[in-house]
């Protein structure tokens, strides 16, 4: 296997971290294991060889390639299933009536991965409206970093096992079988999603205001002040009433303009007495335990 010289490390964690918020600083056996083999294929004699074509390319497809094989990207249906009965239980409920008469909900799932978690808000979401989800336009649109997860998520595409926690009714209802071990989530259901590009560390220029922003399970590798003013840019395009997911092991700054909520769920509540500061002043919310 190749080695990383201490120099190519650091050039891969500094452009990893200022491009797109990603902190390796602690992953040199991570980076080697799944860079290694790719870059002997490719006849590179070293990282630096590589690392040195691949910053000279000015198509942005090496970085790309590189970028893909450095974001973990596991993910899996109802995962953190509180949130979905959050949603079914307080969430639609409210926006049942608030959005009555558009009949629209606008949602964005910000780290979309192979698109576990944009299929299981969809299916939650039809679930909950039964008979009525054909009167209802749901909107959900699904970015990820990673130019291959976003492929396989719009694919919708699963083996079964990758399905045991998904209820038996909903494999039914919500998946096309293709052969013995693979099923393929419905054109019904794939079609309220739009599947984008975007790399969080950008401004966040659409200037729709969402329902429900579900950003779970990537700002663990960010650093604090990156996380901090990633959550206060998504706070700018949630719509009053609306909501954050965060992962439960991430921890959002105490001074946040949205409000807690319960763990990992937060909700913009901007015309509150103490609007404009986090509600858990001189605490900090870890995983939605607040802490002093
Ligand atoms: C561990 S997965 C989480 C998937 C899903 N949200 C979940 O909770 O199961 C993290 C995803 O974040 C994406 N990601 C990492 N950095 C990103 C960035 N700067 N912008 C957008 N997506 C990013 C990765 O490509 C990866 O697919």
């Amino acid at each position: 296997m190749l080695k990383l010289t201490d120099n190519d490390f650091e050039r891969l964690v500094t452009y990893m971290k200022k491009t797109y918020g990603i902190n390796l600083d602690k992953k040199r056996v991570l980076i080697e294991g799944r860079l290694s083999n790719m870059i002997s294929a490719r006849g590179f004699k070293s990282f630096k060889e590589y690392i040195d074509f691949a910053f000279a390319d000015k198509t942005g497809n090496e970085t790309m390639q590189l970028v893909n094989k450095l974001t973990t990207n596991h993910t899996f249906f109802m995962r953190e299933p509180e949130h979905f009965q959050y949603l079914k239980k307080a969430i639609l409920p409210y926006f049942e009536k608030q959005n009555a008469a558009t009949r629209t909900l606008d949602l964005w799932c910000a780290a979309s991965s192979t698109g576990q978690e944009p299929y299981t808000i969809v299916m939650t979401i039809d679930d909950y409206f039964g008979a009525n989800a054909a009167r209802w336009k749901v909107n959900l649109l699904a970015t990820d970093l990673d130019t291959d997860v976003l492929a396989k998520a719009k694919a919708g595409v699963y083996t079964i096992d990758m399905m045991k926690d998904v209820p038996k009714e909903w494999l039914a209802k919500y998946f096309t079988k293709i052969d013995a071990t693979t099923y393929k989530v419905i054109d019904r259901l794939r079609n309220q999603i739009t599947f984008k590009q975007f790399n969080l560390m950008n401004n966040i220029t659409d200037r729709k205001n969402y329902d429900l922003i579900s950003c779970r399970n990537v700002m663990i590798y960010f650093e604090q002040e990156t996380k901090n003013a990633l959550v206060e840019r998504f706070y700018d395009v949630t719509k009053e009433g609306g909501y954050l997911f965060t992962g439960h092991a991430e921890s959002v700054g105490r001074d946040t303009r949205y409000t807690y909520v319960q763990p990992a769920v937060y909700r913009k509540i901007s015309n509150k007495p103490d609007a404009g500061k986090g509600r858990l002043s001189g605490s900090t919310v870890s995983g939605g335990i607040a802490r002093k």
